[in-house]
C-alpha cells in the first residue's frame, strides 16, 4: 500500500506563530513540514535560512523536508543538515554537477532530492533518477505561495513515475505549488504520492487542522 505523505508549506505560516502553526500541522496528522529557502537570485524572493530551521526542528518531530531555491546550494548542504533538515532538494538549474551533489547530499544522512522547474525537460534529471530518494515536480513557477496549479506539469508527473518505475525506484514523487483538495487527485493520479501544499493548510478558511483533513480525504 503507498504511503502518501502531506507536506504543510510554512511559506504560508503565520511566522509570529510559528511553533504552534507547526504543531497545529502534527497534530492534525502532517507527515512533513516543507521548508521553502528562497535567495532572491534563483527565485524573485527571500524567506528563510538555517536559522529558522533549526528553530523549527526544534518546534516538532517531524521531518523536515527542505526545498532550496537557491544558487550554488552545495555551499549550504552543511549548514541546513546540521540544522536539523531530514531532506534536502535541490533544483537541478542551479546544479551543474547534480550527481555529486545528490552523493553529497546522502553523505550528510540526509534524503536527497531533485527538483525541476515547470519550464525544465523531464529529459534533464534522467542520468541522476537513481541516485534521488525524492523528486519533486514544481506545478507553478517557484517564488510565492497561492499562484494558480500549472496543468501543463501533469504530463511531467506521468513520465517521471513511469521512469522511476522502470528503474525500480522506491523514491518519493512529490509535487509543490497550488495542490488543493480539487489539484490532489490529478496528481496523485498522474503518480504523486507527496503532497506539499502552502495555502491550502495556513490559510484555509476553518483552520489548519480542517486543511490537513481535506487534503486527506482527497487523497481517499
Ligand atoms: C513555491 C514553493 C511552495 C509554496 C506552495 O515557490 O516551493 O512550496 O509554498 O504554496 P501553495 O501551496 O500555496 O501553492
Ligand atoms: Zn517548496
Amino acid at each position: 500500500m503507498t504511503n502518501y505523505i502531506i507536506a504543510p508549506s510554512i511559506l504560508s505560516a503565520d511566522f509570529t506563530q510559528l511553533a504552534s502553526q507547526i504543531a497545529a500541522c502534527e497534530s492534525a496528522g502532517a507527515d512533513w513540514i516543507h521548508v521553502d529557502v528562497m535567495d532572491g537570485h534563483f527565485v524573485p524572493n527571500m524567506t528563510v535560512g538555517p536559522l529558522i530551521v533549526e528553530a523549527c526542528r526544534r518546534a516538532t518531530k517531524l521531518p523536515l523536508d527542505v526545498h532550496l531555491m537557491i544558487e550554488k546550494p552545495e555551499r549550504y548542504l552543511e549548514a541546513f543538515a546540521e540544522a536539523g533538515a531530514s531532506g534536502l532538494t535541490v533544483h537541478v538549474e542551479t546544479c551543474p554537477h547534480i550527481h555529486r551533489t545528490l552523493e553529497h547530499i546522502r553523505s550528510l544522512g540526509c534524503r536527497a532530492g531533485v527538483t525541476l522547474n515547470p519550464g525544465t525537460p523531464v529529459v534533464m534529471i534522467d542520468p541522476v533518477l537513481h541516485l534521488a530518494d525524492l523528486v519533486l515536480v514544481l506545478t507553478v513557477n517557484p517564488g510565492f505561495g497561492g499562484q494558480a496549479f500549472l496543468s501543463e506539469t501533469i504530463g511531467k508527473i506521468t513520465e517521471i513515475r513511469r521512469r522511476l518505475d522502470g528503474i525500480g525506484s522506491e523514491a518519493y514523487l512529490e509535487v509543490d505549488g497550488g495542490i488543493a483538495s480539487n489539484t490532489l487527485p490529478i496528481v496523485k493520479n498522474a503518480g504523486a504520492n507527496a503532497f506539499v501544499s502552502g495555502s491550502a493548510v495556513f490559510k484555509y478558511p476553518r483552520g489548519i487542522q480542517a486543511g490537513i483533513w481535506a487534503l486527506r480525504e482527497a487523497i481517499g
